[in-house]
């Protein structure tokens, strides 16, 4: 079984797990602080717990890094890492906002960079963002690619939650001049967004990304063809460790990049 098909049969069975308990009260139950440094929910919890029973069934050598339970060795024989984010945008799946996901990616190595494949699945409907290296992106069935043209409305996401004021500042002319930004509270499905094309630049310049919230949209976006930089506009690498805090910009062209990009002081 090739390992894209193996995160995509997890990520079916997350789905199927927990679309009856996001928005209920018993998704809220409180597990103490996990490896991300996060309250773990119950729905947090149930979705790892469906990820690490199916890896377990099928025997896959690998190690988790999971966002709640850390850092777990499944074999000895390590083909690489499975990198999950259960539920990203796990606020909105406790309260029933209709947008958070699960994020799982597959690296041969502990570098953001050695990431081959990704699943973003929408959890409040099921529908699926993949890709494998060299391969291309794909929503379902079909072949994604970022909005690489004029748009008639031009989307901006940003992420401002718990931004310092220094940052606001720093974007603040980004606000005062653009009509449509966006902060939808899921960094993993924001960029299933932006490889779809539905968002044409995602900001997140607040140094606190995980690289559980970031991994497979990482090869998502580079497979539909965005560039991925870090807060310097290089090209965004990380290592895979629990202490990593990442800053990034998803853009859909260099024109788009630049033109935000000097508004930025
Ligand atoms: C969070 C979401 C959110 C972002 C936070 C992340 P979680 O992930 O991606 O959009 O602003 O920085 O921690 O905790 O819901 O998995
Ligand atoms: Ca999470």
């Amino acid at each position: 079984m090739e390992v894209i098909e193996i995160l995509r049969e997890a990520s079916k069975r997350i789905f199927e797990n927990v679309k009856e308990l996001a928005g209920t009260d018993n998704a809220a139950g409180d597990f103490g602080v996990g490896a991300g440094g996060d309250i773990s929910r119950n729905i947090d919890i149930v979705a790892e717990k469906t990820v690490l029973d199916y890896l377990k069934e099928i025997n896959f050598e690998c190690i988790v890094l999971g966002e709640e339970c850390g850092r777990v060795e499944l074999s000895k024989n390590s083909k690489g890492f499975v990198i999950m984010d259960a539920i990203d945008g796990s606020a909105n799946a406790v309260r029933g906002v209709p947008f958070f996901c699960s994020s799982l990616a597959f690296s041969t190595d502990s570098k953001l960079s050695s990431i081959t494949d990704g699943v973003i699945t929408d959890l409040s409907n099921g529908e699926m963002y993949w890709a494998s290296k060299g391969k291309g992106a794909f929503f379902n069935e079909s072949k994604i690619v970022v909005h690489d043209k004029e748009p008639i409305y031009k989307i901006i996401g940003i992420n401002t939650s718990g931004a310092s004021k220094d940052l606001m500042k720093r974007l603040y002319p980004i606000f005062e001049r653009y009509n449509h930004i966006r902060h939808l509270g899921a960094n993993a499905l924001e960029m299933a967004f932006f490889a779809r094309g539905l968002i044409d630049i995602f900001i997140d310049l607040r140094n606190k990304i995980r690289i559980q919230d970031i991994a497979a949209g990482y090869i998502i976006v580079k497979e539909a063809g965005g560039l991925l930089l870090d807060s310097d506009l290089r090209p965004l690498d990380s290592e895979l460790s629990y202490e990593a805090r990442i800053s990034f910009v998803a853009a859909a062209n260099q024109e788009i990049l630049d033109e935000i990009f000097s508004q930025i002081k």
